[in-house]
């Protein structure tokens, strides 16, 4: 598949999708996100790729949603063509992990799909904000519940009352980012993380991804009974039996 605003490439047992508009900072247009939805649902369905990196370059993992783009919309048409719809969902579907490695800007949309990811790795130079006020809008794909979930809610409020933003450091304070690494050491980190995940057993990967996502949707009753039903569901899996035996028989485990 040709595509022309982002680059797929496969290290190992990773898809690294690389968002590359860098004319105009990774700004999130139609087309780049079609094309995003393409390469991960790709990614999931190719049974040698174990996780996916989602990055950008060093100045931006991207800018926002195309202002240019947008300038032009008008209610209802935004509605009548699901603006923000399948296209900006697409990562929620997939079922791998997607790991978000974000170096320079992740504003407004940007910041948005990055927080859909499993997890921010942020390089020192990351910064995350929802500029959106200053254009007369405000989050459209998220931001003002997951950045909220993230950071809680006075932090999100100043960020989307005001548009100021968060550097790497206080995103891995506030909890927003698992963790700050030197920019250049951010894709073989996150290649790291994959690599291990890789390693691991597929049943056991896919449920821990499963449960920890739910912990957003559902309340904490509902959330503990699914992660119950996971858990005793693995107890039926040859991943179980060989780490388990690996532990006992003191040697490391071999996951199919
Ligand atoms: C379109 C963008 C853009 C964007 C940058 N560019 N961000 N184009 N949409 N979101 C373009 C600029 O127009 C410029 O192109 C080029 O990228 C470089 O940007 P500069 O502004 O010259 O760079 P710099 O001075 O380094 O400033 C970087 C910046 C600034 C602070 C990130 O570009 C900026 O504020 N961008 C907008 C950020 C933003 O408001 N994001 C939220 C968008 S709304 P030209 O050709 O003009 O030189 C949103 C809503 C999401 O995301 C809702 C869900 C869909």
């Amino acid at each position: 598949m040709a595509y022309e605003m982002i680059e797929v490439e496969t290290q190992g047992p990773a898809a690294v999708i690389r968002l590359n508009r860098p004319a105009a900072l990774n700004a999130l247009c139609d087309q780049l996100m079609q094309e995003l939805g393409q390469a991960l649902r790709a990614a999931d369905a190719d049974p040698a790729v174990a996780a996916i990196i989602l990055t950008g370059s060093e100045k931006a993992f991207a800018a926002g949603a195309d202002i240019k783009e947008m300038q032009a919309r008008r209610f209802p048409d935004t509605y009548l063509n699901d603006f923000i719809g399948a296209s900006w969902e697409a990562v929620l579907t997939i079922r791998k992990p997607v790991i978000a490695a974000v170096a320079g800007f992740a504003l407004g949309g940007g910041c948005e799909l990055a927080m859909m990811c499993d997890m921010i790795l942020a390089a020192d130079n990351a910064k995350f904000g929802q500029p959106e006020i200053n254009l007369g809008i405000i989050p459209g794909a998220g931001g003002s519940q997951r950045l909220t979930r993230a950071i809680g809610k006075s932090k999100a409020m100043e960020m989307v009352l005001t548009g100021r933003m968060m550097s790497a450091e206080d995103a891995e304070r506030a909890g927003l980012a698992a963790r700050v690494v030197p920019v250049a050491d951010l894709l073989p980190e996150a290649l790291k993380i994959a690599g291990k995940i890789a390693g691991l057993s597929a049943p056991a990967v896919a449920m821990a991804k499963e449960a920890v996502n739910a912990a957003f949707e559902l309340p904490l009753r509902e959330g503990v009974r699914l992660e119950r039903r996971l858990f005793l569901g693995l107890f039926g899996t040859e991943g179980q039996q060989e780490g388990m035996a690996a532990f006992v028989e003191k040697r490391k485990p071999v996951f199919k």
